[in-house]
Formats: C-alpha cells, structure tokens, sequence
C-alpha cells in the first residue's frame, strides 16, 4: 500500500483536494492529510478525516502523538503531494523557509514531491513565480502544470489546478520505461563576435525542453543538446550544455550513434563571424559602419539525416514568416527529413519564439501534413507530437519493465 501524504495550502481550489483524497483511497494508497493554516479557510480538518480516515495535520507545535511530528511524517510518506500549490507556498518552499508543519516536512524528506500549483492565469506568468517554480524543479520537485481554462476570478488562462484524475495519473502511473532514445537540440546558439559580444536570436528553448519533458513521460531515454536558455531540464535528461553551432554540432553527432530519433527544435545560427576578434572590436571615428565577413555553420539536422549508418529518424523544425508552408516542404526534400513540423511567424495568434504557447503542423516525407495543431501550451503541443512520433517511429523492439517509481 503506497502512503501519500497529501498537503493542501490555501487556494481556492483546495475543495478538489478533496475529491483527490478520495481517490487515493479508491486506489487503495494510504493518506494522510497537512492542511496549512490558509488552507483552514478554504477547506475543514473534518472533510478530510472523513475521507483519508486518518488523522490530518496542521500544526508544527501539536506534539501529540509524537513529539517530532514533522520528520515522522517525513519519513512516513512513499511520496509527498502538494494539491493545490499556491504562489505563497511556493515561494517559501523556493526559499527553504520552515516556519510551518508543510515547511518541515519538505526540508526534512528525500522522497519524491509532486507540486501542482494553482493561482489566477498573471500571477502563474509572474517572473517571480516561475523564477521560484524552476527552483524547485532545480531541487527535484516534480512540477504538475496547471491547466488552461477559466478562473474562479473570471479570467482565462493557465492557472487552474490539474485535475484530480490527472494528478492521480502522474503519482500512481507505472513508469513505462523503453529503450527507445531521442536526442533533442533546444534554444538558440551563439556566435561570437570579440570576447563581450555575440550574434543570436530569439529562441528561448521552451519548444524542445517541454518536447525533452513529454518524451521522458512516456519512458524514452532523453539526451537534450540544448544551447543557452534560462530553463531547467526534466529530471531524467541527459543534457549537454552547448554555444555555438560548432558545439551543438558535434555534440549532437557523438550522441545520436544511439539514437531513434533525431528531433531538431534548436534555432541554430545559418552564419558565423568569418573571425572571432581576440579583443573587444573597438569603435571608431572613422567609419559609421562596421562590417562583419560570416560564414555557413555546418546543417547539423542535415549532418545526421545523410548518416550512411545508425541514421536515426530525422524530424526538422521551421519557422517561417512567409511562404511558410512551400518553404517548409522544400526542407523535407534539401535536408531529407522523416518529418518537419512547421511553426509559422507571425500569424494572428502570435510568435513561436519565447511564447509559452504554440501552433503547428506536421508534415511527413510524403509532404502529407498528418497532424495539425492548434494554439495550446508547448507542453500540450509537445505531448500530441510525441504520441504521434512515438506511435509511427517505433524501430527497435520495445522492451516495457514496470516499475512503480
Ligand atoms: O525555443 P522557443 O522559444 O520555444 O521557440 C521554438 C522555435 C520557434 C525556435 C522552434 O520551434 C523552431 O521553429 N526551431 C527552428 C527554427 C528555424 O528557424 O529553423 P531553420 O529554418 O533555420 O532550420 C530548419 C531546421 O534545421 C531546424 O530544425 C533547425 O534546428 C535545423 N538546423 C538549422 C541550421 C543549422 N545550421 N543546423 C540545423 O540543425
């Protein structure tokens, strides 16, 4: 019997914790509950009672039954969920505050902590908040995204607490691990210029990251080749931390010996500075201009889409402002590609890069476009390309060992 300790701060959304208790208990987990002094207003210790039948906890200082209640609570859990999550637990949690029961017992266990945060669609977005969510994640958390839709307060977005069933499928679901292996390319390169400055763009990584994520959940081996970005892996990748497109290049070619699958997300340079001044290239009176001679990188995506041997399928990215969908198709056929899955530049819903959402099409190397998605979260956009790819891109024999993790 799996133990739960189920915490529940304050939120709005604290009554579907209640509907959560129920279902571990359906799924036959023990539970216990820690409900934080804001959560008291949202939700009672008797709900709760009632349906962990067990005790539930809410004070540091009760000593009831034990005299150091939070580290045998700590120690009790299999694993310890934090439904709904709000912004003010999640900064403390960020910062290592243990001025409560829930702040103990977090600093005191090494098991595993899922957190599904919950708030209005502009706080989740706050720089604050995510700065803090990707602390946690950096620790291990394992971070349940909230989901899109309308808010109590009447706005719309993301920010609604998962739903209870899908929250019992993240912490119950067997781990489905295959050996099937994808490498990812994410972000941007950079190239530089003089020792302070570089050319770039604007990819933020959020793409190939929230792909790395999906592909983790259904149980692949991960290698993530991902140039500079602000963003915190899944835990389970393998990342190589790159720059230039020199560095993703070869980085890339040494890890897809093993792979299946070949997915370039990355935004690489076309072009380099010809040189890289040693020294800070310096202004000067003479001249309002300063020109810069750049040379070709190498197409990395087209590199191991021409590999004689081991050549893992091959899927392509392309961000196109015009002529999107002929330009696309023209890439299938110059860097023989399995797949491309096109993302246009400023359509009416916005601009792929850096957005937190996204809207594409797949295309196979028949030029068919087998999926088209529409504006969603890179992380549902992700979720639907994977179980596509993972349905028609299977070569090796699929090896399943559960294990409940
Ligand atoms: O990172 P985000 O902010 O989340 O934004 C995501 C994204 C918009 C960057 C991403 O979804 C995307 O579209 N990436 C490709 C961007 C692009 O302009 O690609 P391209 O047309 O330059 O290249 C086509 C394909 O070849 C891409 O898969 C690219 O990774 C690959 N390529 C390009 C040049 C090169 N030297 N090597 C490559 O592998």
């Amino acid at each position: 019997m799996k133990k739960i300790l189920l915490c529940v701060t304050g939120s709005i959304a604290a009554y579907k914790a209640l509907e959560l208790t129920r279902l571990l208990v359906k799924a036959n987990c023990e539970v216990k509950v820690l409900l934080t002094e804001s959560a008291k207003a949202f939700v009672t210790r008797l709900s709760f009672e009632a349906l962990s039948q067990g005790k539930v906890y809410d004070d540091l200082f009760a000593y009831t039954d034990h005299p150091i209640e939070h580290i045998e609570l700590a120690r009790w859990a299999d694993q310890i969920v934090i439904a709904p999550a709000s912004a003010n637990t999640i900064a403390k949690l960020a910062l290592g505050l243990a001025d409560d029961l829930l702040g103990n017992v977090i600093l005191a266990t090494d098991k595993p902590i899922f957190i599904a945060p919950t708030m209005n669609v502009v706080m989740w977005q706050n720089t604050a908040v995510q700065a803090n969510v990707n602390q946690l994640k950096n620790r291990k958390f394992i971070v349940l995204p909230p989901d899109a839709g309308e808010q109590a307060c009447g706005d719309i977005g993301d920010g609604r607490l998962m739903e209870p069933q899908a929250i019992i499928k993240h912490i119950l679901k067997p781990k489905i691990k295959t050996d099937k292996h994808v490498v990812i390319t994410a972000g941007p390169t950079v190239e530089a210029l003089d020792p302070v400055r570089y050319l770039s763009n604007h990819s933020s990584g959020k793409m190939g990251y929230a792909l790395a994520e999906a592909f983790v959940d259904i149980g692949w081996g991960v290698t993530l080749i991902s140039g500079p970005t602000q963003l915190i892996a899944s835990q389970g990748c393998d990342v190589v931390q790159v720059r230039s497109a020199n560095e993703m290049h070869d980085a890339v070619l040494e890890k897809v010996k093993t792979a299946d699958l070949f997915i370039a997300a990355a935004a690489v340079a076309d072009y380099r500075p010809q040189i890289c001044a040693v020294e800070k290239i310096k202004k000067t009176d003479e001249s309002d201009a300063l020109t810069l001679k750049l040379i070709k990188n190498k197409d990395i995506l087209a590199s191991v889409a021409s590999l004689t041997k081991n050549r893992p399928c091959c899927v392509g990215f392309a961000a196109e402002t015009h002529n999107a969908r002929e330009y696309a198709l023209a890439k299938i056929e110059r860097k023989n590609l399995d797949f491309l899955i096109l993302n246009q530049v400023n359509t009416d819903n916005g601009f792929p890069f850096y957005s937190d959402h996204n809207e594409v099409q797949l295309f196979n190397k028949h030029h068919q476009q087998v999926l088209v998605l529409p504006l969603a979260s890179k992380r549902d956009i992700a979720n639907q390309i994977v179980n596509y790819l993972n349905e028609n891109v299977i070569k090796k024999e699929v090896q399943t060992e559960l294990n409940y993790e």
